[in-house]
């Protein structure tokens, strides 16, 4: 008989992939579904992108992935936030979400504590814990960060904070004071800053997305590790390409983890997003055109419902409050009962509320709100 180890039994099964397989077999059931939940771009990747996947080939690539695609990372920090980083300052993995595991690994030791602002993405706390660290929840104040909540939750065991601007699953953006101000803290106090950029392109209005990266000189930029994803900019999540930036010793430990645990990113996967960062026909202004019009009728349905009293400026998710009618996972498994898949946000640090996310036509968003109004009756 096998008996799988406490580490892994104490963690759960990530609650986004799980919901979405729940709505798939409705779905592949025939039966009517409102997709409101959807953690991924319903737009189609950069055409150079798909050429690229369909090309046949492959040996092995550098562990830390191709050297074309992490100078055009480069670049493209640089372009968009002034930051320079050596290619060797950053490591290409599978997904962000192994970028982020690769660094809780390599800096926490057992008890270590890292700070989270909830809510929070749900796979943190998993993370930090197989890592051997405590995931330590600090309140927000309308889902906006509190500086002096975290100042209040540091203690000596603290090793890191994460930052996660625009926010899964809030879209709260953070403005530049924050940011500054929490790094600042950080920076004075040792504890190591982890920002997860994987929405750092979601941003509407005339809201900025900041890097604590970009307000701080090269010592400040030796406490910050950058994590950027291919994902949602690019609509391409099932490659599976994400990556890191950050001081030369931590990406040294991460791509040596990454040699032993898989190598690297699958190389037709780096071709694709090399590919997808330097399309010459890929519009993102377009692409977010749509997006915010998605927003503003996902907020404006929301205001009707009384399920929304703050105004997300990025990503493309809100948290709609469900308190009156029940927790998070009974109200959307009620819901997806009734044809309206939201998702539950018990593991993102609330019972009060479900994620929606309008990563979906303005019609389907328009016709699901409708429908929750009705089951809301
Ligand atoms: C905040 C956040 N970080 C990281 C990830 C991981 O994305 P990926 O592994 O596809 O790059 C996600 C995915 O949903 C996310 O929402």
């Amino acid at each position: 008989m096998v008996i799988i180890s406490e580490r892994v039994k104490e963690i759960r099964e990530s609650a986004t992939l799980s919901f979405d397989k729940k709505v798939k077999e409705r779905l592949a059931a025939g039966k009517e579904t409102y997709e409101l939940h959807r953690g991924a771009p319903d737009f189609d990747m950069p055409l150079e992108a798909q050429k690229e996947v369909s090309r046949a080939r492959e040996g092995y690539s550098d562990v830390r992935g191709l050297l074309n695609l992490r100078k055009a990372i480069s670049q493209k920090v640089k372009e968009d936030q002034g930051l320079d980083y050596d290619p060797s300052q950053i490591l290409v993995s599978a997904g962000s979400k192994m970028s982020l595991y690769l660094a809780f690994q390599s800096i926490l030791n057992k008890g270590d504590e890292v700070l989270l602002s909830s809510p929070y993405w749900l796979s943190y706390p998993s993370q930090i814990k197989l890592a051997g660290g405590i995931p330590v929840e600090v309140p927000t104040k309308d889902f906006k960060l509190d500086i002096d909540a975290i100042k209040e939750k540091a203690t000596d065991k603290t090793k890191a904070i994460v930052i996660n601007t625009p926010n899964n699953p809030t879209g709260v953006v953070l403005g530049r004071e924050e940011v500054h101000d929490l790094a600042e803290f950080a920076i004075d106090k040792g504890i190591f800053l982890i920002e997860d950029e994987a929405y750092e392109k979601f941003v509407y209005d005339e809201t900025k997305h900041y890097s604590a990266a970009m307000l701080f000189d090269a010592e400040g930029k030796e406490n910050i590790l950058k994590v950027g994803s291919f994902s949602k900019t690019y609509s391409m999540p099932g490659l599976r390409v994400g990556y890191a930036l950050g001081p030369q010793e931590l990406i040294d430990a991460m791509s040596k983890l990454q040699s032993q645990i898989y190598s690297h990113a699958s190389v037709s996967s780096q071709r694709a997003a090399l590919a997808a960062i330097t399309s010459q026909t890929f519009n993102l202004k377009e692409i977010m055109e749509e997006y915010n019009k998605r927003r503003l009728t996902m907020l404006e349905g929301l205001r009707k419902l009384g399920l929304i009293t703050y105004a997300p400026q990025g990503s493309f998710f809100v948290l709609a409050d469900i308190s009156e009618h029940g927790t998070s996972v009974e109200v959307s498994n009620k819901l997806l009962d009734a044809g309206i898949a939201v998702t539950p946000t018990e593991d993102f640090g609330s019972n009060n509320h479900v994620r929606m996310s309008y990563a979906n036509t303005q019609e389907k968003i328009r016709e699901g709100l409708e429908k929750m109004g009705e089951f809301f009756q």
